[in-house]
């Protein structure tokens, strides 16, 4: 049983490796490929305060295929947000304003989200300053430019959070409510509403993902984990983090376990998600709506 656990461990970061490695290779090469042709060309854009690529359409083009390879993954094809990453075609955004601010943004990630620094996540040696002003060039050529009329009623949104929803039973805004599952406060700023309304209707679709650490290529997913100790007792609860050796677990009821798994009777992990699922019946269309608005206007902020 733990053989087959570990097995399909090894098989899971082979594919992963097969996956990214590709990539990795071809970044090596381009990267390559333009030091040789740009030597120190380089070096006069990563000086620049202001995009020298702006509003250039050539530049907007070659961002856009650079960003389907580099970012759509999260912030999906034409950038309107994915299920891992906000919309950046929004006009008013949380971390970054100006071009200097985004090109921070891209080359260092956003440390304590998923959102990864230039180079990690797969992609090898990372882009050219080049290709990160491409980039925002892109970006900024499919910017709405009037901010979005707020849909809801936060306040409403709010009250059943905290309330009949139940929600804060389980996740915590702004410092209040419980721990099992993620921290909401940013979700509203990190996620497009389309995507939280989904983890809601349908939580084990896809996963949340915890917190990336800078040991690990990939952020833990909060999958359930039912594990039964040498000594009989049954555990079931959110796998925080997980090695080789070792899991740690969250229960129902906030308690952590740290466990060695090759002392453990049995270990189940299931996609499942710990998260009930709210179907129209029981949490309406609208009431849903407002309940996004209040995790929008919290986490736009
Ligand atoms: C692994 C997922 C992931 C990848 C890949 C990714 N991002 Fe992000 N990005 C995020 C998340 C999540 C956030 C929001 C962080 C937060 O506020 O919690 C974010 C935030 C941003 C922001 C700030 C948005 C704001 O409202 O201020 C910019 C700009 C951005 N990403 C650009 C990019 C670009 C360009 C790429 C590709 C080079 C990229 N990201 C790749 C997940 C990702
Ligand atoms: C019994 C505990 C529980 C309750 C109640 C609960 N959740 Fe969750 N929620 C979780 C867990 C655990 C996860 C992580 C696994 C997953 O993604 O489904 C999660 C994930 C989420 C996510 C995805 C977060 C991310 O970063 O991707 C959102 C959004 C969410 N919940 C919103 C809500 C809302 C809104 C309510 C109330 C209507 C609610 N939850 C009620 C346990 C709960």
């Amino acid at each position: 049983m733990f053989l087959a656990i570990g097995q399909a461990e090894q098989i899971n970061e082979q594919i992963k490796k097969r996956f990214v490695f590709p990539q990795r290779l071809s970044r090596l090469m381009s990267a390559a490929c333009a030091g040789l042709l740009l030597l120190g060309a380089n070096a006069a854009y990563a000086a620049d305060d202001r995009n020298p690529l702006a509003n250039d359409p050539k530049a907007a083009k070659a961002g856009e295929y650079e960003f389907r390879i580099n970012c759509a993954l999260c912030h999906g094809l034409g950038a309107h947000g994915g299920g891992r990453g906000p919309d950046l075609t929004r006009a008013q955004k949380r971390h970054v304003h100006s071009d200097a601010e985004m090109f921070q943004v891209i080359s260092n990630g956003i440390p304590g989200t998923v959102m990864p620094a230039n180079g990690t996540n797969g992609q090898g040696v990372g882009m050219t300053d080049e290709e990160i002003w491409q980039i925002i060039t892109y970006i900024r050529s499919v910017e709405v430019k009037a901010p979005a009329q707020p849909i809801g009623s936060a306040a409403h949104g709010k009250e059943l959070f905290y309330g009949d929803a139940n929600c804060s039973l389980c996740h915590t805004v702004q410092g209040k409510g419980g721990r099992l599952g993620p921290d909401l406060t940013g979700v509203g700023g990190s996620r497009t509403r389309e995507a939280i309304i989904e983890s809601v209707r349908n939580p084990s679709r896809r996963l949340a993902w915890g917190l990336t650490e800078a040991t690990k290529e990939f952020p833990q997913e909060y999958e359930t984990v039912t594990v039964v100790t040498a000594d009989g007792k049954q555990i079931k609860g959110v796998a925080l983090n997980e090695d080789n050796f070792s899991i740690q677990i969250m229960d129902g009821d906030e308690q952590i376990h740290l466990l060695e798994k090759d002392k453990l009777r049995s270990f189940q992990k299931s996609r499942d998600s710990m998260m009930p699922t709210y179907n129209p019946d029981v949490l309406s269309d609208k009431d849903l709506q407002d309940i996004v608005a209040y995790l929008i206007s919290v986490g736009a902020k």
